[in-house]
């Protein structure tokens, strides 16, 4: 039976990451060539080797340097013909800290990563899947694009931010074909909450974590293949009608 991406091409930034790596191996699971954006080199080649699958490529970019977003997704209609799916995935939750004592470049790094980042993804992406015909954009947001998370402002901030540019972006597009839509994950287990629990309780993250899961109805965090399965949805023609959607996989937690 064909793959539910048979034949599409996917970018995933974050690729080498826990959310963007479990997405990536879905992705070419089910059909599509799939090309892992992220900053280190030597981590992406691992990633690419572990995922044991034909379909995964890799490139080396900053999301929140133009010439490099740029560079990527020419690269890859350049190299694989077409750009069906671009998951806007990079991120960092940046210090942890009140907001009296962050200083202004936390904020800034933070907003280049999470916001500029998917700006430049949108930016260069859209008019190539409208000449396509087609596409769908996924954005990783959170809990924190919703709600506000005290001593990670900026991340929270950020996370708001990416849902009006990708509310904009679907007026833009309007029907031409380019779905866009945000995912709205909880914590879920990757590196990211073992910084956020580490950074919440320095030498007590195992009571930190019992602290934020106590937040979650589902009683637990969510996993990165419970991500990637919402991405699957969003890249796939399942979701043909969907666009400008606000996506959570949360446990619950936002229904409090
Ligand atoms: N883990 C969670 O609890 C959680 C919850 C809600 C949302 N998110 C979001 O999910 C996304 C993926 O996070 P994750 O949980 O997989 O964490 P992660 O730290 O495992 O992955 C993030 C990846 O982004 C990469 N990255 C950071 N800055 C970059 C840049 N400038 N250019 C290119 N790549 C860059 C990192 O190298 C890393 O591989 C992030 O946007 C994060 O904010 C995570």
């Amino acid at each position: 039976m064909a793959g539910r991406l048979q034949g599409k091409v996917a970018v995933i930034t974050g690729g080498s990451g826990g959310i963007g790596l479990a997405t990536g191996r879905l992705f070419a699971a089910e059909g599509a060539t799939v090309v892992l954006v992220d900053l280190d080199e030597a981590t992406l080649r691992a990633a690419v080797a572990d995922g044991g699958s034909a379909g995964m490529h890799h490139q080396v970019a900053d999301v929140s340097d133009e010439a490099q977003m740029r560079g990527v997704l020419q690269a890859t209609v350049a190299q694989h013909g077409r750009l069906d799916v671009l998951f806007c995935n990079a991120g960092t939750e940046g210090r942890i800290a009140p907001l009296a004592d962050m200083p202004v470049e936390d904020f800034d790094r933070v907003m280049a990563v999470n916001v500029r980042g998917v700006f430049l993804g949108l930016k260069h992406a859209l008019p190539v899947m409208q000449r396509q015909g087609g596409g769908s954009i996924i954005i990783t947001s959170s809990v924190a694009g919703f709600k506000g998370a005290a001593h990670l402002a900026p991340y929270a901030a950020s996370k708001h931010a990416v849902v009006g540019l990708m509310r904009s972006a679907v007026l833009e597009a309007g029907n031409t074909g380019v779905r866009i839509n945000t995912i709205h994950p909880s914590p879920i287990e990757t590196r990211m909450m073992r910084a956020i629990e580490q950074g919440r309780a320095p030498g007590a993250e195992a009571a930190a974590k019992q602290m934020i899961t106590s937040r979650i109805p589902a009683g637990r965090y969510g996993t990165a293949d419970e991500v990637a399965a919402t991405a699957l949805f969003l890249a796939s023609d399942d979701s043909r009608y969907c666009t400008g959607g606000r996506y959570s996989v949360d446990g619950g937690m936002t229904a409090a």
